[in-house]
C-alpha cells in the first residue's frame, strides 16, 4: 500500500476514534461532575464495576436521536442516553443497559428504547440474562408519544422474556411514572438508598390531587419499597454495593430456563453434623426462635443470600448452596408474628417459588407455621386470594421440593407449605414437629367445649385435655403413620440428609398438563 492510501485509511480510523471518544464523554464534564456530587456513578463506571474487568463490549455507541423539535436539534448526543452491550459476570455472559443521566436526564425516547429492545432480543436468542441499570427522568418530554411507544416496546419484551431469561433491575436514580413498570415485570429490583426512587405519581401530583405532602424519599425511596410495598427485593448503601448484590445474585441463578443453576466448588463437608440443631427449637411451643439460624447452620459455609429481607419478615426467602448446588429456601419465621401466613408473606413466598421453579432451582422449605392470620383486615385485604397464590405456586412447581417441619404445621398452612399432597418430593419432620388441624388449646376448646364447661374445675379440666391432646396429636408420628411425612429425622443430621435427597432428586422429571397458561389467583 502506498503512503497516500495509508494516510487516507489512517484518517478514517482516526475519525472512528474521534466519534467514539465523543460518545464516551456522555453529557460532558460538568454534568458528570453533578452526577458524582449526588453520590452517583456514571453509566459506564457502573458497567465497569458490574462486569468482569475488560469484558464489556459496547454496541450502538453511535446511535443518536433524529428529533428536531423543541431544541433537540441542538442536543444530539451519541448513545442517546443509554449505554448497551454485553460482557461477563464470573465468566458467564450477560447483556446490560445502563441509562446515562448526564445525557438528556437519561430520558427514554425512540432510539434509546430501540437500543434496549435490541439487546433484549439478542439476550432471548442467546439465552442469557438482561441487567438494567436505571437512572432516568422517564419519557423524553420532547419526543411525546414516541417515547411512550418505546416504553411499551420494552414492557412487551420484559413480559415475553419473563421465565425464559433472568431479568434484574437496579434502580440508581429516578424511575417514575409508567417507567416503573419495566422493572416491576423483571425478576429482581435492587434500589440504592437515598439516590433512587420509584413512584407512579410523584410528590407534586400527590400534593395536588390528594393534598398530602411527601418527599420523594418518603413516597418511593429504597427504604419504603424494601419495607412497606415489597417492590424492592434488595437495597444497597451505594452504587457499588448494588452492583455487588447483582454479581452475588447471579452466582445462584442459571443463564436461562433451559440451564441448571451454577454449581460451585464446595469445601464444607456434606456430612457435617451440627449438635446445636438438636436443641434449637424451644420445648415451649409458644416460644419464638430464629429460623435464619437453622438455615445458616445447614447451608454451605453458613452463607445465605436473603431476598426481601425487610418485607413480610414472617416468611423468609432466599438462596443457599448445599454441597455446592443452588437451592431456593422458603421458611416460616417463628420469631416474627409466630411465622403466621398473611397477605404479604403469601405473596412474597409465591413469587419466590415461581422464580425458582421457572429457573430450575430446587426448593427447600422449613416449616413452623401456626396457620393463616385471622382478622377483618386480612379478610378484607384478600387473604383468601393472596394465600391461594402461595398454594398455587407450590402446587404447580415441578422442581425438586423438600420440606423440613421443625415445629408447627397447623391447619391449611400444613397443606400449603409444600405438603406431600401437593407434590412435595421428600418431607421430613424433626421430633419436635406438631402436625395438627390447630394448636392444642384451640382444638380442646372446640372439641371439648361442653366437658370443660361442665367440669367442677374447668381450668384444670382444660389443662388435662390439652395434655392429652398434646400426647396424641402434637407430634409427627400420626402423619408418619400415614406416610404424610417420609421420615422423622435427628435435627443434627439434616444437612447430610438434605444433600443426599437433593442429589437423588437431580434427575427428577415432572410436568403439568398442557395449557396456554394457568390462572393463578392474582
Ligand atoms: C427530557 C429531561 C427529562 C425528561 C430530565 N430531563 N427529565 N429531558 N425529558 N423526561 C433533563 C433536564 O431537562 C435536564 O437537562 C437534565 O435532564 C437533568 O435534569 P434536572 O432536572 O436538572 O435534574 P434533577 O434536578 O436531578 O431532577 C431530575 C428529575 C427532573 C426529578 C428527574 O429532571 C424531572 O422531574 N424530570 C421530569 C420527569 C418527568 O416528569 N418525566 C416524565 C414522567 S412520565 P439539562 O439540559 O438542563 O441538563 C413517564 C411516562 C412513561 O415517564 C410512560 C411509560 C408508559
Amino acid at each position: 500500500m502506498n503512503d497516500k492510501n495509508r494516510e487516507l485509511i489512517e484518517e478514517k480510523i482516526q475519525e472512528m476514534f474521534r466519534l467514539k471518544q465523543k460518545a464516551l464523554e456522555g453529557g460532558g464534564k460538568d454534568r458528570i461532575e453533578v452526577q458524582h456530587k449526588k453520590g452517583k456513578l456514571t453509566a459506564r463506571e457502573r458497567i465497569e464495576l458490574l462486569l468482569d474487568p475488560g469484558s464489556f463490549y459496547e454496541i450502538d455507541m453511535l446511535v443518536h436521536h433524529h428529533s428536531r423539535d423543541f431544541g433537540l436539534d441542538k442536543q444530539v448526543y451519541f448513545g442517546d442516553g443509554v449505554v448497551t452491550g454485553y460482557g461477563t459476570i464470573d465468566g458467564r455472559k450477560v447483556f446490560v443497559f445502563s441509562q446515562d443521566f448526564t445525557v438528556l436526564g437519561g430520558s427514554l425516547a425512540a432510539e434509546h428504547g430501540r437500543k434496549i429492545c435490541k439487546i433484549m432480543d439478542m439476550a432471548m436468542k442467546v439465552g442469557c440474562p438482561v441487567i438494567g441499570l436505571n437512572d432516568s427522568g422517564g419519557a423524553r418530554v420532547q419526543e411525546g408519544v414516541i417515547s411512550l411507544g418505546a416504553y411499551a416496546d420494552i414492557f412487551l419484551r420484559n413480559t415475553l422474556a419473563s421465565g425464559v431469561i433472568p431479568q434484574i433491575s437496579v434502580i440508581m436514580g429516578p424511575c417514575a411514572g409508567g417507567a416503573v413498570y419495566s422493572p416491576a415485570i423483571t425478576d429482581f429490583i435492587i434500589m440504592v438508598e437515598k439516590t433512587s426512587y420509584m413512584f407512579v405519581t410523584g410528590p407534586k401530583v400527590v400534593k395536588t390531587v390528594l393534598h398530602e405532602e411527601y418527599t420523594s424519599e418518603e413516597l418511593g425511596g429504597a427504604n419504603v419499597h424494601a419495607t412497606k410495598s415489597g417492590v424492592a427485593h434488595f437495597t444497597a448503601k451505594n452504587d457499588l454495593e448494588a452492583l455487588q448484590i447483582v454479581r452475588k445474585l447471579m452466582s445462584y441463578i442459571p443463564l436461562n430456563n433451559s440451564e441448571d443453576p451454577p454449581c460451585v466448588p464446595n469445601d464444607d463437608p456434606i456430612d457435617r453434623e451440627d449438635e446445636e440443631l438438636n436443641y434449637i427449637v424451644p420445648a415451649n411451643p409458644n416460644q419464638p426462635y430464629d429460623m435464619k439460624e437453622i438455615i445458616r447452620r445447614i447451608a454451605d459455609n453458613g452463607e445465605f443470600l436473603e431476598v426481601h429481607k425487610d418485607w413480610a419478615p414472617n416468611i423468609i426467602v432466599g438462596f443457599i448452596r448445599l454441597g455446592g448446588y443452588s437451592v431456593g429456601v422458603i421458611a416460616n419465621q417463628p420469631a416474627v408474628l409466630a411465622g403466621v401466613l398473611d397477605i404479604n408473606s403469601s405473596r412474597k413466598g409465591a413469587r419466590f417459588v415461581r422464580f425458582c421453579d421457572a429457573f430450575n432451582i430446587p426448593l427447600l422449605i422449613f416449616e413452623d407455621v401456626p396457620g393463616f392470620m385471622p382478622g377483618a383486615d386480612q379478610e378484607w385485604g384478600g387473604i383468601i386470594t393472596n394465600g391461594a397464590k402461595l398454594l398455587y405456586a407450590f402446587c404447580e412447581a415441578t422442581v425438586p421440593r423438600i420440606t423440613v417441619i421443625t415445629r408447627k404445621a397447623y391447619g391449611g398452612a400444613y397443606d400449603v407449605m409444600n405438603s406431600k399432597h401437593i407434590r412435595g418430593d421428600l418431607n421430613f419432620a424433626w421430633p419436635t414437629a406438631e402436625l395438627a388441624v390447630m394448636g392444642p388449646k384451640g382444638a380442646v376448646e372446640i372439641i371439648f367445649k361442653k366437658e370443660i364447661e361442665n367440669a367442677p374445675d374447668p381450668v384444670k379440666k382444660e389443662e388435662e385435655l390439652i395434655e392429652l391432646f398434646n400426647k396424641k396429636f402434637a407430634n409427627p408420628y400420626i402423619a408418619a403413620s400415614y406416610g404424610y411425612i417420609d421420615d422423622v429425622i435427628e435435627p443434627k443430621k439434616t444437612r447430610h440428609i438434605l444433600i443426599n435427597a437433593f442429589r437423588l432428586l437431580e434427575s427428577k422429571v415432572d410436568s403439568n398438563p398442557p395449557k396456554k397458561h394457568g390462572n393463578i389467583p392474582l
